[in-house]
């Protein structure tokens, strides 16, 4: 990550350098109506541990994904007749809708931590529209604050937050709704509320934190249903071994040691292990600074689950 957090003033310039860097695989901030976004191609598993690695999250939280209109939204997750009706109603606007995954989604498995459905948001913004039209790809943005502080309206508050971790801000002064987007849940059955916001959707019901969808609910979220044993340097004969570093294993997260590659390929690995003729899960150890203390907690919350 670079030493300088450079800021600019919304720009075309400011635009296409925040897309280049995008491009390049790493996460820049830049305003949105709700709060500033810290944007990273939603295709690049690299680019996306990058967006946890300056957040210092200590877990892997599905991230919401910004389209620029309906028509790339539906390429990517599937619609339901009652899905598309809200969307026409409120996109581009403060509102994400998460809805089942379509197979053939580009999407990296790290952006919705494993599970089968996906959030997504048209944002009203013209600067994250314009960074989404100048790169071409989704972009996954959570919140441009580190983990645990509060969400930045003012692109001094991304600074303050982190500042030395990103590369780029991109200021558009303080954002206009200040809050971030209502989270409506359209996977079947009735519209489910997630987190209230700018928009109130009088048909759907207040969503449960015991279903998987509720935000923040990192224990219910995607576990392999294989019995999972952690730090493995040896594969019993039942097990598919998911290697790190040193210790090869049936599939390697990083055989350099690398905790980005490692992040970056944790959600795939365990799915390709879940997939396997094997019956149960080992793991390397992995080391707890940095990237690792997120994917260490995933594998504890999927070994326990
Ligand atoms: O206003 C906003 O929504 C801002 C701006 C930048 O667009 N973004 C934002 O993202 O608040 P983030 O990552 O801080 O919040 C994502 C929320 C989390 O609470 C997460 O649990 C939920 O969305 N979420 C994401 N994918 C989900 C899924 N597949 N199922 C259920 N909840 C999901
Ligand atoms: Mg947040």
């Amino acid at each position: 990550m670079p030493d300088a957090t450079r800021i600019l003033p919304y720009s075309t310039d400011a635009i296409a350098e925040a897309a280049d860097l995008i491009r390049n695989g790493l996460p820049v901030a830049v305003a949105t109506e709700t709060v500033y976004g810290l944007a990273a191609d939603a295709t690049n598993a690299g680019a996306v541990a990058r967006i946890y690695e300056a957040k210092g999250r200590p877990g892997f939280n599905p991230l919401i994904v910004h389209v620029p209109d309906l028509a790339s939204a539906t390429e990517i997750g599937e619609f339901s007749t009652e899905a598309v009706d809200l969307a026409k109603q409120y996109w581009p606007g403060p509102l994400t809708l998460v809805v089942p995954l379509r197979l053939t989604s580009p999407i990296a498995s790290l952006v919705t931590a494993g599970l089968p459905t996906i959030a997504l948001r048209v944002p009203a913004h013209p600067a994250m529209q314009a960074l989404l039209q100048e790169v071409g790809r989704p972009l996954a943005a959570p919140s441009a604050n580190a983990s645990g502080s509060i969400s930045p309206t003012r692109a001094e508050h991304v600074l303050k937050s982190l500042g030395g971790r990103i590369p780029l801000i991109v200021d558009a002064g303080p954002t206009e709704r200040g809050l971030e987007s209502t989270i409506i849940a359209a996977t079947g059955g009735p519209l489910r509320l997630l987190r209230r916001g700018p928009i109130e959707v009088a048909q759907a019901v207040e969503g449960h934190s015991d279903k998987i969808e509720a935000p923040g609910q990192l224990a219910s979220h995607y576990a392999p249903s294989k019995p999972l044993r952690l730090n493995a340097s040896e594969p019993l004969s039942d097990e598919f071994l998911i290697g790190f570093g040193q210790v090869a294993g049936d599939a390697n997260l990083s055989e350099s040691g690398d905790l980005v590659e490692a992040a970056a390929r944790l959600f795939d690995l365990l799915h390709l292990a879940d997939d396997s003729e094997q019956a149960r899960i080992a793991v390397a150890p992995i080391p707890a600074d940095g990237l690792g203390a997120a994917i260490n907690d995933r594998l504890h919350r999927a070994a326990t689950a």
